[in-house]
């Protein structure tokens, strides 16, 4: 059991609450182009930053030029540790450059400065989703073994600049997304690729996922080498996928989808590919370009803890075959089900506790790591009232729900878990959607899906709330 103070934290990642898109030097990103879709409607990525288009993540919630008074907001609420991430784009603007952008550098030190100031330990995610635009349109993304060596290159700068500040880092936040590939944003924001007619998506992932499961290995060696405390960890989305029935189908049919939330941290934690992967890869005869020094590498450049995500469960039956992708169930799996136990958000998100446990404990019986619960939280509309109270009792009862199960994994399981940082801990764009109204903070900000609003910070009444899990290390939920 871990004998570390618990890392109480908030998450948030730079593309979704920075803003700024534009200054300091950064160039635009991937998700700079995406603009803003609702539930049931996609988000666009359009060729450039096209006139009359709104994107969102352009301005966000500002928090570029609110970034002290958001920590005080911060430090008032007693987080331990803040984990978000570094935009690529402000340290290399296109990506390819040689020499990093100060402005970029000076301006993550403020932020970390700030955040220690105020007794909140940075926790920090190389790639969230904010691959260089360049990137993407010119090299193709992670198509390209070039973008290892730039991603290298972007790590090392990181490592070096602060190394005395930040210790908890990751390398590719949820990398798995791209899994699948039905949804293109997943692609776009995990790897900045987009398939071509007539390529099969799934022989372009595995090249992909090569590829970038070699970056975060280099990472990983050379972040070692610079700063042997660091702990580099991986970033999964993790959503369980249950047996329908105990009909074996069912269950086989369940074992078999889970490899798709394996594959990733098969690779991180063990260092090779699993033989379910390289069955694959032959039965299919994916060309796939992976050298014996590339092998090495992922050998050696293995992670110290698995960060992960975890919204949701999900559920599948081996005699349901949905063609119809847009009536999926949580995206991905051809044979996904309603759960009928457990309830949805409006977002259509099931809300399932039990499965935080589930999955702390599948994850720690496979890879015997540390593990950290870097995103869990609760979207929904919150009203700001006349009185300027948010009352987002749902979210504190998702919240609560979800700590107790984790502490049941931890007292009575025996997982071991080093800290839990609640998603989106003020208000921020969301990923999948672009709305604001998809909220999941403990601090409300004014601004809607348009892009109207004073940017104004109100505590939610979940704020005093966490405050008080926080201060009583999570007896008082
Ligand atoms: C995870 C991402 O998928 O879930 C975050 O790492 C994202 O970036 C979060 O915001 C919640 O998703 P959404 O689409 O509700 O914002």
């Amino acid at each position: 059991m871990t004998k570390k103070p618990f890392l109480w934290g908030g998450a948030l990642a730079a593309h979704q609450f920075e803003g700024g898109w534009n200054e300091g030097g950064k160039g635009p990103s991937v998700v700079d182009v995406m603009t803003a879709g609702a539930h049931g409607v996609a988000r666009q990525i359009t060729q450039d930053i096209e006139a009359g288009k709104f994107y969102p993540n352009h301005t966000a919630i500002d928090f570029y030029h609110h970034y002290k008074e958001d920590i005080k907001l911060f430090a008032e609420l007693g987080l331990k540790c803040l984990r978000t991430s570094i935009a690529w784009t402000r340290i290399f603007p296109k990506g390819d450059e040689l020499e990093p952008n100060e402005a970029g550098l000076q301006f993550y030190d403020d932020v970390f400065d700030e955040l220690i100031a105020n007794g909140i330990e940075p926790v920090i995610t190389l790639s969230h989703f904010e691959i260089p635009l360049h990137i993407a349109r010119q090299y193709g993304g992670f198509r390209n073994r070039k973008t290892v060596e730039f991603f290298e290159r972007f790590a090392i700068s990181c490592f070096e600049r602060y190394k005395n500040k930040v210790k908890y880092w990751m390398t590719f936040n949820e990398i798995n997304n791209q899994m699948d590939t039905s949804n293109p944003i997943f692609f776009w924001t995990n790897s900045g690729v987009q398939v071509k007619p007539g390529e099969n998506p799934q022989e372009v992932l595995y090249q992909v996922a090569h590829y970038e499961l070699l970056a975060s290995a280099k990472a990983v060696i050379a972040g070692k080498k610079i700063n042997p405390n660091f702990e580099i960890g991986c970033m999964i989305s993790h959503v369980p996928i249950y047996p329908y029935s105990c009909n074996p189908e069912d269950m086989m049919a369940s074992e078999i989808a889970m490899h798709q939330r394996f594959f990733f941290p098969d690779v991180h934690v063990r260092g090779y590919y699993p033989s379910y992967a390289l069955k694959e890869f032959e039965r299919e005869g994916y060309q796939l370009d992976i050298t014996e020094e590339d092998l090495a590498c992922l050998k050696q450049g293995t992670v110290d803890y698995i960060g992960f995500s975890y919204y949701m469960s999900t559920v599948v039956k081996a005699d349901v075959n949905n063609d119809n992708r847009d009536n999926i169930v949580n995206g991905a799996l051809p044979n996904a089900v309603e759960n009928p136990y457990i309830k949805s958000s409006d977002w259509g998100w099931p809300i399932d506790p039990e499965g935080l446990r589930y999955t702390l404990n599948r994850l720690y019986d496979r890879y015997q790591l540390p593990l950290f619960i870097v995103e869990n939280g609760f979207g929904a509309i919150d009203e700001l009232e006349h009185d300027n109270q948010i009352h987002d009792k749902p979210r504190i009862e998702y919240l609560g729900a979800h700590i107790k199960a984790m502490q049941k994994a931890m007292n009575y399981d025996g997982v071991d878990v080093i800290g839990y940082t609640a998603w989106g801990i003020i208000d921020v764009v969301s990923f999948t959607t672009g709305e604001m109204k998809k909220r999941y903070g403990v601090i409300y900000v004014d601004r809607d899906n348009e892009g109207n609003g004073s940017m104004k910070r109100y505590k939610k009444e979940s704020f005093e709330w966490y405050k008080n899990v926080i201060k009583t290390n999570g007896q008082s939920l």
